[in-house]
């Protein structure tokens, strides 16, 4: 992992963080900002962005806020261009932005199906494929997707949701072998549980489907991860950061796996 005490790693590049105003995504856009890089970060949640924007001019790095859905039609194109046009480059692509649904199986709606998948599936496609096509002019680039342990889990009350992520990890092989030849990595990272909002918003509603209390579900919901206990959003964002560094240089196709044990439990 990177050191303050050396030149920092990302000195002179541009990561684009979706979904970089909260939670993980907020985590990655900072943890690049320490280690030299300009952030540009693109999310729906203007306001949330534009705080997370200031902690990175505090730590004097570049930054730019485009405030986009990316499962509009063209959303990706923009989001590239203008970071282009505002930080002049653009060397690391961070995946994060996604939204999840909560229901019982038989009940789950073309609606809520559909705008998971614009989300998670398609906003993220074609992010990749706009900053692929920036990265291949460049000679180089790297690309991680977040993806979840919910991709290889049977879960009746999460299925639109691990549906778009097992498609992420489908993307994420494609896309990889796609684009080798131009020098682009593309990888992605499986966090465990972590205390972000959309953890929140999901445990809720898990537990008043359980009829149970939010407490006792996180408590036994916590209990079952391996290593018993939750990982923080800057956990999570060192093992993206080192995927996009020079050490991960040789490394495409692959899905690591930051979940404590929760993927093989
Ligand atoms: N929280 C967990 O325990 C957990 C576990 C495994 C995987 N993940 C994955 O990690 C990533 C980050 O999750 P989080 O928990 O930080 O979520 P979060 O809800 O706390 O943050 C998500 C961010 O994405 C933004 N966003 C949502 N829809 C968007 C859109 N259409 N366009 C642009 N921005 C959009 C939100 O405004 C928010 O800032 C997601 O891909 C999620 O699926 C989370």
């Amino acid at each position: 992992m990177a050191s303050s005490q050396m030149r920092p790693t990302f000195e002179g590049k541009v990561a684009l963080v979706t979904g970089g105003a909260r939670g993980l995504g907020r985590a990655v856009a900072l943890g690049f900002a320490r280690e030299g890089a300009g952030v540009g970060i693109a999310d729906v949640d203007e306001v949330a962005a534009l705080d997370t924007a200031s902690c990175i001019r505090e730590l004097g790095r570049r930054y730019c806020v485009i405030a986009a859905d990316i499962s509009q039609t063209g959303a990706a194109d923009t989001i590239v261009r203008q970071t282009g046009t505002e930080l002049g480059r653009l060397d690391i692509l961070v995946n994060n932005a996604a939204v999840a649904s909560v229901e019982p199986f038989i009940e789950i709606t073309e609606e809520e199906w559909d705008r998971v998948f614009r989300v998670n599936v398609k906003g993220l496609m074609f992010c990749i494929q706009a900053a692929a096509r920036v990265m291949m002019q460049n000679g180089s680039g790297k690309i991680i997707n977040i993806t979840s342990p919910a991709s290889r889990m049977g879960l009746p009350f999460y299925a639109a949701y691990a549906a778009s992520k097992a498609a992420v990890d489908s993307i994420t092989r494609s896309s990889a072998i796609a684009l080798a030849k131009h020098n682009i990595t593309v990888n992605s990272v499986s966090p465990g549980r972590m205390d972000t909002d959309m953890q929140r918003m999901t445990e809720e509603k898990f537990a008043a489907y359980a009829g149970v209390s939010v407490e006792m579900f996180v408590k036994s919901r916590t209990q079952d991860i391996p290593l018993e206990r939750r990982i923080s959003p800057q956990e999570v964002a060192q093992a993206v950061l080192w995927l996009a560094s020079p050490q991960a240089d040789y490394i495409t196709c692959h899905r690591l796996s930051v979940s404590g044990g929760l993927e093989i439990s």
